[in-house]
């Protein structure tokens, strides 16, 4: 079973979908951090942010994994852990860079398909899940929230890593992200047309974990495969 949830940053998909999926005993795919792990591999080697070959060899060949389960995503780049690096604001001011190029796209999607027939279960978030990446996918949903409590999300999230941002920082930053992610000419940030759509403006996270499970339940889809409980995967 594919559970896909797309949306904007600062919705509150990450931290919706890691607690559906460690509700549902099942892992759960971050595909933002999949971005996130190539910009910093890009970074790191000095590529050119717009040279779409060398991009894309970074994405195929680069020492990035991830580390899925049910309650933790790990990410690596060479023998670092990386996990929280590529939540900075350095990495975060990058990813459209890596997210608009086509060759990355279809690297990284072809390795969420790769990891979505390996898991057989799965709850996968991003931009294009329910569009490019998983179109038969069981169910998809898609969050949203008004632009000032995204960014104020995320403010926060960045205040406890410790990051020196304002406000009006990480709002510019979720502007650019926003417009460049929908305006992208690949798998751009788009409402799959049969996504439940929820506003999370005014919703506790708690609150949205429990309206998806239910509208899973609702659908009479078989909630937590036995065969698949507890799997752990390193990519
Ligand atoms: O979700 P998160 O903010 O961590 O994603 C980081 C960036 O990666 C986004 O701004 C977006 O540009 C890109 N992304 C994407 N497609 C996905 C997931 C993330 O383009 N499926």
């Amino acid at each position: 079973m594919i559970i896909t949830i797309d949306g904007p940053a600062g919705s509150g998909k990450s931290t919706a979908a890691r607690k559906l999926a460690a509700r549902m005993g099942i892992p759960y795919l971050d595909t933002g951090a999949m971005y996130r792990a190539v910009t910093l591999a890009a970074i790191e080697a000095n590529a050119d942010l717009r040279d779409d070959a060398a991009l894309a060899n970074i994405a195929r060949q680069g020492d990035y994994h991830l580390d899925l389960g049910p309650t933790h995503i790990r990410v690596t780049l060479g023998d670092r852990d990386v996990t929280e690096e590529i939540r900075s604001m350095r990495v975060s001011e990058r990813t459209r860079f890596i997210a608009a190029s086509p060759g990355v796209r279809r690297e990284l999607i072809e390795r969420q398909r790769r990891i979505g027939r390996q898991l057989g279960a799965m709850v996968t978030e991003g931009r294009d899940q329910g569009t490019a990446a998983f179109p038969d996918a069981d169910i998809k949903f898609f969050l949203d929230a008004s632009i000032e409590r995204r960014a104020e999300r995320r403010y926060h999230e960045l205040l406890a890593d410790g990051e020196d941002v304002t406000l009006d920082q990480v709002l510019q930053n979720l502007r650019e992200r926003d417009t460049t992610d929908s305006q992208r000419a690949v798998a751009p940030l788009a409402v799959p047309p049969d996504a439940t759509r929820i506003d999370t403006t005014h919703m506790t996270i708690p609150e949205v974990v429990e309206l998806l499970y239910d509208t899973i339940r609702s659908r009479g889809l078989n909630m937590v495969p036995a065969s698949h409980r507890d799997t752990h995967v390193i990519i």
